[in-house]
């Protein structure tokens, strides 16, 4: 017996028995995320992309630093994931790291993912021709200070080949805890039946 699938060829023909079926795989695939995105995090190993230490140590390197300087759990798997996207969004690389969190955690470390990219910039832009205070448009923004924090001790001093980071193993429970359940999502009412 093969698994069971929906019978419709065209979306407008599905039943509610269809939907039955996609929904029985949609649960046990959706408690698979946190699988999913340690194995995308594992592709950033041994990518260097001409820095110092890899993108997967810059990662563990970002979140160890927040985790001992006593940060939350979920700042901490910000921290982890914000450089995720670097595979697939090589020109907007907080944008992915940003939507895989979004339903999971506060609007305040949302922010912070989002726009650490341009707030990071204060640190290179100037050496690439660049204007370094970029981020200077945010700052009204109520986060600005906040993202701005996350850059100067967590992200920019995260490229010491010396630093003893802690290894992806140590992040996966806090990993799997913070995406235990969406708390934004427009499927939440679903999953909840
Ligand atoms: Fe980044
Ligand atoms: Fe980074």
């Amino acid at each position: 017996m093969g698994e069971q699938r929906a019978s419709f060829r065209a979306m407008q023909e599905g039943t509610a028995e269809d939907w039955n079926i996609i929904s029985g795989h949609f649960r046990p695939f959706a408690k698979e995320l946190p699988e999913r995105i340690l194995a995308h995090l594992k592709l950033l190993d041994g990518d260097f992309g001409g820095f110092p230490i890899d993108r997967l140590q810059h990662s563990l390197q970002t979140a160890t630093r927040a985790h001992r300087d006593g940060r939350d759990e979920e700042y901490v798997v910000c921290a982890l994931l914000h450089d995720i996207g670097d595979t697939l969004g090589s020109y907007n690389h907080p944008d992915i790291a940003a939507a895989i969190l979004k339903p999971f955690v506060s609007p305040e470390n949302l922010w912070m993912v989002e726009k650490h990219g341009v707030f990071q910039g204060y640190y290179f832009f100037h050496h690439l021709g660049m204007d370094r205070h970029l981020r200077d448009q945010f700052k009204d923004h109520p986060l600005y200070a906040y993202t701005a924090e996350f850059c100067a001790k967590y992200d920019a001093p995260a490229f010491d080949p010396d630093y003893p980071n802690e290894q992806l193993e140590f992040f996966e429970p806090m990993l799997r805890r913070v995406f235990a359940a969406p708390r934004n999502s427009m499927y939440a009412k679903a999953q909840e039946a």
